[in-house]
């Protein structure tokens, strides 16, 4: 696997910045591996590992405050390429006897950075540069040996180096857009310091794990739930590549799904033995009469487990449950925006591997979503399977306020379907994260033709995201909106009034429930 092949793995310490994953994905865009561990990573491990490089993250401490995330001074030791971004620089400069102080003008946002030394970290670089800075502290000592590289009208030190052990420290964050010619520091970094040779694409992806899903599962049979999302699209596609027809991929209709979706995945999936449930009439029937989400949630995903493992039963012997995780849900990371603060897109098994005793396999483990995008179209899925919004695991059912009915489901149905062809048609899908349709709860005074109405209510969601932990709402075009908003009420019989959702996340939610 060359994700594990010594010497082209970047560690990333994290003092937990909210950028951190921003700086894995930098440096993945490079082709250059990268995992993200815990400030204190043991120095053992790392010497077991090998990197090819340390980047060690911010974070919102101040070097002398009680508790501060420090790590093991021994990493400087290692001969191993350091680059410090803002508190990682403040905490070289901590440990190595330098000195930090906090700035009689503290930099928040732009500042001009300029540079004095272009031999390597900015080679080929601008003289002057916006960069972004984030940080009260700054270094007003350098520790022994150490040279400066740049400086900012308030950070005399900006960027520091110690060439001799190729340890080096930026004040700003070349990670964030904000700062220019940001990646091109983090190349540097990668091929200029520490030697990469950026061989990590998704060809060598594919190769690899389809190697170690092998190794693995050896003569062993897998299930895997498939759901119609890119995540578990790709992992059952992969392990089919591995291990062929020893995957079990299993597909339950409850009953939640969107338009034509069922069939979709039906087609979609029919080459590889796809196991087919219809279970929607079980699924209503357990969620008539609830309103309340969670315990919408909760009967979804605990049918789903019961289905799943009535029909593993019955498939005969099963080892392995294949599972679409990502990075992001499993990285050890101490701050605030880490996976404790994530919605588990993989709840639908939870509690499933012990209870049947079955192995996890999750090759996915790594990847970030857009890299699962990439290896999707690598392994021959279709745009409409790789690119598409993601869709929450209990369906509609979370965008049916109130009581999910056969009726109730039908009109939402509809009126996505429209949402999303009008979306599609106006070259509007792709630009958004995320589009979906809610059915409310409320009936309004409307009138048609001569006649009084009193119908449903659909509200419209659109939002924009990185990775859907934030959002704000899509500025779609008036034309377009007012085309959904005439179609919905026109084509759908029991609608009579359409709105625009122009929320942002925090302090709302993507999903309605
Ligand atoms: P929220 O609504 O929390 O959603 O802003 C963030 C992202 O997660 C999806 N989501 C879910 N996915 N099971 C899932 O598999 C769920 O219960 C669930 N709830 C929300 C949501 O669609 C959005 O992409």
């Amino acid at each position: 696997m060359i994700a594990n092949k010594k010497n082209e793995i970047i560690l990333i310490l994290d003092f937990g910045s909210q950028y951190t994953q921003l700086i894995a994905r930098r440096v993945r865009e490079q082709k250059v591996y990268c995992e993200i561990k815990p400030f204190n990573f043991s120095v053992k491990e790392i010497r077991r590992i090998e990197p090819a490089g340390m980047i060690l993250s911010g974070g919102p401490s101040s070097v002398y405050a009680k508790n501060a995330p420090i790590p093991d001074k021994e990493i400087f030791q290692l001969g191993i390429p350091i680059l410090g971004i803002c508190y990682g620089l403040q905490t070289i400069a901590f440990l190595l006897k330098g000195k930090v102080d906090p700035a009689i003008r503290r930099e928040y946002g732009h500042a001009v950075f300029q540079i004095d030394d272009d031999k390597d970290l900015f080679h080929g670089l601008n003289t002057s540069l916006n960069v972004w800075m984030s940080h009260g502290d700054h270094v007003t000592e350098m520790p022994q040996n150490f040279v400066p590289l740049g400086h900012t009208e308030n950070a005399p030190f900006a960027a520091v180096a110690d060439r001799k052990k190729s340890i080096y420290g930026v004040q700003f964050h070349p990670e964030v857009v904000h700062t220019e010619q940001g990646k091109k520091i983090i190349r540097n970094f990668l091929f200029q310091v520490c030697h990469c040779k950026g061989e990590w694409t998704p060809d060598h992806f594919i190769e690899s794990s389809v190697q170690k899903i092998r190794d693995k599962i050896g003569d062993g049979k897998v299930v895997c739930g498939l759901s119609g999302g890119v995540d578990s699209a790709v992992t059952a596609t992969l392990i089919y590549r591995a291990v062929g027809e020893r995957l079990i991929p299993i597909f339950v209709d409850n009953g939640l799904l969107r338009n034509g979706e069922v069939e979709e995945i039906r087609k979609a999936f029919e080459y590889m033995n796809l196991h087919f449930v219809n279970a929607s009439e079980e699924f209503l029937l357990e969620l008539k009469g609830v309103i309340d989400p969670e315990k919408k949630r909760k009967i979804i995903g605990n049918r789903f487990i019961r289905i799943f493992e009535k029909e593993s039963r019955r498939l005969g012997k099963i080892d392995f449950l294949a599972q679409g995780t990502l990075y992001p849900d499993v990285i050890e990371s101490v701050s605030t925006w880490g996976p404790s603060s994530r919605i588990k897109s993989h709840h639908n098994v939870g509690g499933l591997p012990e209870k049947m005793h079955l192995t996890l396999v999750e090759p996915l483990r790594e990847l970030f979503k857009d890299e699962v995008r990439e290896v999707g179209k690598l392994l021959g899925l279709g745009k409409n399977i790789v690119d598409r919004h993601p869709f929450p695991g209990p369906g509609l059912a979370v965008r049916i306020l109130g009581e999910v009915t056969e009726e109730r489901l039908e009109i939402l149905r509809q009126a996505d379907s429209i949402f999303i062809e009008e979306l599609r048609k106006r070259k509007w899908y792709y630009k958004v994260w995320q589009a979906l349709s809610v059915l409310l709860p409320v009936q309004t005074v409307g009138v048609m033709g001569d006649e009084r109405t009193y119908e449903n209510v659909v509200a419209l969601r659109a939002v924009t995201s990185e990775d859907g932990m934030t959002a704000d709402w899509a500025k779609l075009p008036a034309d377009l909106l007012n085309m959904v908003s005439n179609r919905i009420i026109n084509e759908i019989r029991g609608v009579n009034r359409v709105v625009y959702d122009v929320s942002s996340k925090p302090p709302s939610t993507i999903e309605w429930e």
